[in-house]
């Protein structure tokens, strides 16, 4: 074994999500699907509402999912067990004993927090509105909620006897933020830490220390050790913000050495492969009950070793970084060409570190896209 290398290499994500209907390469067939069951059609029916996360990295996170659809005709939700609605609209025409849920001509559905009691919940409620990556947990990248629904006029049915109107203009808004929200503060001790601001289901602006670049997450890709036939890398993902943990974080990399993954440490992996044979995509995930969250102000790593391909394998060029990152998502920022770490001329322990272009900022996009299947 010589141990001949030691490069660092920087690279920052700088959270922000937006809703874009773009192509994904890594996960091209990704999507949410909404699925309304029709329990009962009567004047007042039951519809269980699912939603399935079918994409193979992308998650929901916290504050989560909210779901949002415009009536066909003047329904009025009498009901719900698993979420809620966020209002409850202009009620006043209904008279009787009981009060709906919902009047709203297009209602804003929010799930329930864990701990919701048991009479309230239906299977797959109740997680704060966050869904997993299908890749990372089969089971909890599905909500779900029940509604009871009426109409004020007793017509719920569309063209006569149809069955009941479909709702229309679905949309799921997930919150994000960039790092041009962050909050800085000079914590440099317990007492100075923020509070953090009461979640009221919106998105909570980054407040992290100042760093040079400003951005809430850091993954550190360590070139670290060269064997003669295999080499070794060290990943290291940074939380710089004070006010959250990532739960359930997932990294996405994408290197043509990926293929030869022989050895992984303290990590998950699963292959992303998506066009015939090339292996070059995977997503990395912590291990459950030790380190599926990334703490504020926390790291988490992973070594793995990777075997020299013939023919492929090179140092020089910065072959040996990834191409591509995405953590939680969001794309993460490459250094430009120009500023890849150089191979250390002969030194052991040269550290080379190109955090300083990173002062300009950039956004991550997040994409979904909708397929409304009943
Ligand atoms: C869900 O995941 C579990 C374990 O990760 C796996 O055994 C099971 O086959 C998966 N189910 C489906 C439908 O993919
Ligand atoms: C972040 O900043 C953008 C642009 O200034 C703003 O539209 C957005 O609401 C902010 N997000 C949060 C969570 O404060
Ligand atoms: C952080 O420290 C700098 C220099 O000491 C000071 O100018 C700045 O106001 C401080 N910021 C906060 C948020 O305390
Ligand atoms: C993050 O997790 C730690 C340990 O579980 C907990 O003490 C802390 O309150 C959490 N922070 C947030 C913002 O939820
Ligand atoms: C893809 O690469 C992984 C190692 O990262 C390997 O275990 C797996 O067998 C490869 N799959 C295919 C289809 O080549």
């Amino acid at each position: 074994m010589e141990v001949d290398q030691l490069i660092l290499f920087v690279f920052v994500s700088c959270l922000s999500s937006r809703f874009a209907g773009a192509y994904d390469p890594v996960d091209p067939n990704g999507n949410i699907i909404i699925n309304w069951d029709f329990q009962s059609i009567e004047n007042v029916y039951t519809v269980m509402v699912s939603i399935h996360n079918h994409q193979l990295y992308r998650h929901i996170e916290q504050p989560g999912w909210r779901l949002s659809w415009r009536w066909a005709g003047d329904e009025i939700i009498w009901g719900m067990t698993g979420a809620e609605a966020t209002e409850q609209g202009d009620c006043h025409r209904i008279r009787g004993a009981t009060r709906p849920h919902c009047c709203e001509k297009q209602p804003v559905i929010v799930d329930l927090p864990p701990g919701t009691p048991y009479n309230n919940q239906v299977a797959n409620c109740c997680r704060g509105g966050v869904l997993s990556s299908l890749t990372q947990n089969n089971r909890t990248s599905t909500a779900a909620f029940q509604m009871v629904v009426g109409s004020f006029k007793h017509v719920s049915y569309h063209d006569g006897a149809r069955g009941p109107a479909l709702p229309s203009r679905f949309g799921i808004g997930v919150p994000g933020y960039s790092c041009s929200n962050a909050t800085k503060v000079n914590a440099t001790s317990e007492s100075e830490k923020p509070e953090l601001p009461a979640g009221d289901g919106e998105a909570i602006s980054p407040v992290f220390r100042c760093t040079d670049h400003m951005c809430p997450v850091r993954v550190h890709w360590h070139v670290k050790i060269s064997y003669r036939e295999y080499w070794r890398v060290k990943v290291t993902i940074t939380n710089y913000n004070l006010v959250k943990n990532y739960s359930n974080w997932n990294l996405v990399v994408q290197h043509p050495n990926l293929r030869s993954l022989t050895q992984l440490f303290s990590f998950n992996y699963q292959p992303l492969i998506q066009y015939g044979t090339v292996n070059n995509t995977g997503i990395f995930w912590g291990i459950q009950y030790y380190n599926e969250m990334l703490l504020q102000d926390g790291n988490v790593q992973t070594e793995m070793i990777l075997r020299k391909d013939k023919g492929d394998f090179t140092f020089s060029g910065g072959w040996a970084f990834p191409r591509r990152v995405y953590f939680d998502g969001h794309e993460c920022v490459m250094p430009p060409p120009d500023q890849y770490p150089l191979l250390p001329n002969r030194g052991l322990d040269s550290r080379i570190s190109v955090a300083q272009w990173l002062l300009m900022a950039s956004s991550c996009l997040l994409s979904l896209s909708i397929f409304l299947i009943v």
